[in-house]
Formats: structure tokens, C-alpha cells, sequence
């Protein structure tokens, strides 16, 4: 058994916590030559290329929201968990934000970690789909951002109800995705979305979800849920954010390219073209990428 004690712990009292170590799932390179996770249902590449795009990605959010989160959390918060948190940058530029703060961030795999644990923030393996590796009610606030790729749709539900379980009454749960909802694209983005939405649900994921994350908040009984539909602008045509944008999401196609030209036998070239029309219709409609986020609060007696 190893016996991990949690820093933040040591501001309240001195709970440890005995966990086996946590086993991470091996990689593969795949048809595109990127390397993938294997024995796990995350379908994006697990490499230093996606990982330049996570971070690129990471600023992209914050100019296009300008903040790192939603949820009206204290600036005396002091217990912060990070799910599938990739390269580790959120829980980076939070601690910037909240230098009191214990933020843990946690992933399947540690692959991607771009950042070493210090008394401020840790990093750890753990798989969401498997149960997070924490006794209940330990963080004032549980984070969650672009996860679509790694829960299947049957996942859901028990997902939220894991990082309600490990929130304090009282604490916050904010979740994030985008993915879905381009709007004023043209007939092109609309089926290339839908092509790519027919594609995930062969592996068992919904991409719709995204839009949902509210009303799944408020079926696992969060109190004070708020939804934000926040549209960006995609394309050139936006100035920096809708550039940045626009980089992102072609980056994210090109990482989903393999996966999907594979199960639909399409060739990476023809999927390429469709894409440069694709992102034409962006320009030309001034279209705008939709950001799906919601957050609640567990009742204060839970
Ligand atoms: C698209 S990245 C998002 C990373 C980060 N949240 C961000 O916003 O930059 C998804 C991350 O989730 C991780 N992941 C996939 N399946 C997971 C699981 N079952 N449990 C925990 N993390 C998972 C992946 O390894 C990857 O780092």
C-alpha cells in the first residue's frame, strides 16, 4: 500500500489516505502515426503534438472567456481538483489565481504531464470512468474541461455523480466542452459535423452531450445550476481569438483525422479537402464556435 498525503491536508488535519498505486494504460501509434491510449474508450492522440495543441488550446479559451473558470468560487478556496487534466496548465494558471490553493490534477496518464508536483499542486494518475481515487467530499471545487473524447455516453451520469462525491457540501462542480456547435457555418460545416457525430456514436460517444451539461448537473441534484452557451468568433474574420480559434479546431480535426478516416474508410487527403472547404464557409459566413459550460453547487447539508 502506498500512503499519500495530501497536502492540502495538512492546513486541516493530518487524513491519509492508502491507495494502490494506480496502473496508467499503455500507448499505440496508430494508422495516422499518432500515438493513442489503449485499454481505455479516449480517442484523441496522446503525444507531444496534441499536447502543443492542448496548451495553445488552453490560451484560446482564456482569451476567448477571459478567466480560467465560471463558477462564483471564493478567493479563499483552497482545495481544487483538475480532471483528465492533461499537460497540467489549468491547475498551473490557477495557482496563479488562487496561490493558497491545493490544486490537484489528474489524468489517466502521465504522459502528457509537462509540470512537476510541489506543495502547491500535485499530479496524479487516476481514470474518472473507474472512480476518482479520493474519499468523499474533499475539494471546494471540482473541475472538468474537454473530456468529450474520453466518455462514452452510457459514462456520463456516473461521471458526475463521481465528481459530486468528491466535492464538499457546499462546493462547486464546473464542467466545459465544445465540439459541436458551430454557428453560421454553411451547409459544408454542418455536414462535416454531422459525419463526424454519426462516427463517434459507432464508438459509443454523443457528441450532443455537450449541450446537455446542465440539465446533467441538475438530474444529479446540483443546486444553483447556471448553463453558459458562449459563442466565439471562428475564422480570421474575429481578429486574434477568432484566429486562434480557428488554428484550434483545425488542429483538433486533424487529431480526430485518423481515428475517423479509419472506421469510415475515408482517405486522411479527401478528409484534408473537406476540411479547407470547411474552413473557407467560416470566413466567408463569419462563423462562431459555441463553448458549452455549466456548473452547480452541492447543497450545503449533502
Ligand atoms: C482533450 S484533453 C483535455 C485536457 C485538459 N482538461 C485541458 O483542458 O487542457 C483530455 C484529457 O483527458 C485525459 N483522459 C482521458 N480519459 C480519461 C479518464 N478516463 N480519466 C481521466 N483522464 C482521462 C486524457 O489523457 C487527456 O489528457
Amino acid at each position: 500500500m502506498n500512503r499519500i498525503q495530501w497536502p492540502f491536508f495538512r492546513r486541516r488535519n493530518t487524513l491519509q489516505l492508502e491507495q494502490e498505486p494506480a496502473q496508467q494504460p499503455a500507448s499505440s501509434v496508430s494508422v495516422d502515426d499518432r500515438a493513442r491510449l489503449i485499454d481505455t474508450p479516449y480517442f484523441l492522440p496522446k503525444d507531444a503534438e496534441e499536447d502543443t495543441r492542448l496548451n495553445f488550446q488552453h490560451r484560446a479559451l482564456y482569451a476567448a472567456m477571459g478567466n480560467h473558470y465560471l463558477a462564483p468560487i471564493k478567493p479563499e478556496t483552497t482545495t481544487i481538483l483538475d480532471v483528465g487534466t492533461g499537460t497540467g496548465i489549468w491547475p498551473i494558471e490557477m495557482n496563479r489565481l488562487f496561490p493558497e490553493a491545493h490544486i490537484i490534477g489528474l489524468d489517466v496518464s502521465s504522459s502528457s504531464f509537462q509540470y512537476t508536483s510541489t506543495a502547491a499542486y500535485t499530479f496524479m494518475i487516476g481514470d474518472v470512468l473507474k472512480g476518482l481515487p479520493f474519499p468523499e467530499k474533499q475539494f471546494e471545487f471540482v473541475h472538468q474541461r474537454l473530456l468529450v473524447a474520453a466518455i462514452p455516453t452510457a459514462n456520463w451520469s456516473t461521471v458526475i455523480d463521481e465528481l459530486i462525491r468528491v466535492t464538499r457540501p457546499g462546493g462547486w462542480i464546473e464542467v466545459l466542452e465544445i465540439g459541436v456547435t458551430i454557428k453560421n457555418a454553411g451547409p459544408e460545416t454542418a455536414r462535416l459535423l454531422a459525419w463526424m457525430g454519426d462516427r463517434s456514436k459507432e464508438r459509443g460517444f454523443d457528441m450532443g452531450m455537450v449541450s446537455q451539461l446542465g440539465q446533467l448537473l441538475t438530474r444529479a441534484g446540483l443546486q444553483d445550476v447556471e448553463i453558459n452557451h458562449i459563442p466565439a468568433p471562428l475564422g480570421t474574420w474575429g481578429g486574434h481569438v477568432g484566429s486562434m480559434l480557428k488554428t484550434n479546431v483545425l488542429s483538433a480535426f486533424n487529431a480526430l483525422k485518423g481515428a475517423y478516416c479509419t472506421q469510415a474508410n475515408m482517405s486522411p487527403e479527401q478528409f484534408d479537402t473537406w476540411v479547407q472547404s470547411v474552413a473557407r464557409e467560416w470566413e466567408t459566413l463569419h462563423a462562431s464556435y459555441v463553448f458549452h459550460a455549466a456548473y452547480g453547487r452541492r447543497a450545503p447539508d449533502a
